[in-house]
C-alpha cells in the first residue's frame, strides 16, 4: 500500500518552515519533495522519484500531497524553479496546474562546464484559503 508522509520542521515566527512530502510503498521510499513555507507563500525546493518507479504517478501524487499540505497551512501560492531542459519535470508541473511566470537566464551552471542553462519560474495559486494566523 502506498502512503504519503508529510513532516514539518519546527519554525519560529517570521522564519521559514521546511517540510517534506514523501511516498513510500511497503516502507521503501520511492520519492520525496522538500517545500519551504514562509507566511502565505511556499517554494518547492526539490522533488525526486526513484528511477525504477517513474511514470507511475508517484511524482504527481507527491506534488498533489504537497499542495494539499500547503493549502491546509493557508499557503496561497506555490513557486519553484526548473531547468528549461527538464522536460519530465516541466510536464509534471504543467499537469499539476503550475504556470510559467518568469525566466532566469543562465541560472544553472552544468558541472561538465557546458553553457549555463535557463530556469523557468513556475507558480500555482492554491484555492482561496485564509492564512491560518490567528489575530485573536
Ligand atoms: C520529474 C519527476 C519527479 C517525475 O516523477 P514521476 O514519478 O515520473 O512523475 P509521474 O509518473 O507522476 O508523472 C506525472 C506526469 O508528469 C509528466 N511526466 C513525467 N515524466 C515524464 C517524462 N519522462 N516525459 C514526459 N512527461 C513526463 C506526465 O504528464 C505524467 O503524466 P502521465 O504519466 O499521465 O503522462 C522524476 O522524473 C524525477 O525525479 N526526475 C529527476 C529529478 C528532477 O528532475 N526533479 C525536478 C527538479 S525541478
Amino acid at each position: 500500500m502506498m502512503r504519503g508522509t508529510r513532516t514539518r520542521s519546527p519554525s519560529r515566527p517570521g522564519r521559514p518552515a521546511a517540510s517534506r512530502s514523501s511516498a513510500s510503498r511497503d516502507d521503501v521510499l520511492h520519492g520525496f519533495a522538500l517545500v519551504r513555507a514562509t507566511l502565505d507563500e511556499a517554494e518547492i525546493l526539490t522533488i525526486c522519484t526513484a528511477p525504477g518507479v517513474r511514470r507511475r504517478g508517484v511524482g504527481f501524487a507527491i506534488v498533489t500531497a504537497a499542495c494539499a499540505y500547503c493549502g491546509g497551512l493557508g499557503i496561497q501560492r506555490l513557486f519553484l524553479e526548473v531547468s528549461v531542459e527538464n522536460a519530465p519535470a516541466l510536464a509534471l508541473y504543467a499537469r499539476a496546474g503550475f504556470a510559467v511566470i518568469g525566466r532566469r537566464a543562465g541560472y544553472y551552471q552544468p558541472q561538465d562546464g557546458g553553457p549555463p542553462i535557463d530556469a523557468l519560474v513556475l507558480a500555482l495559486t492554491l484555492a482561496d484559503q485564509p492564512l491560518r494566523i490567528s489575530k485573536r
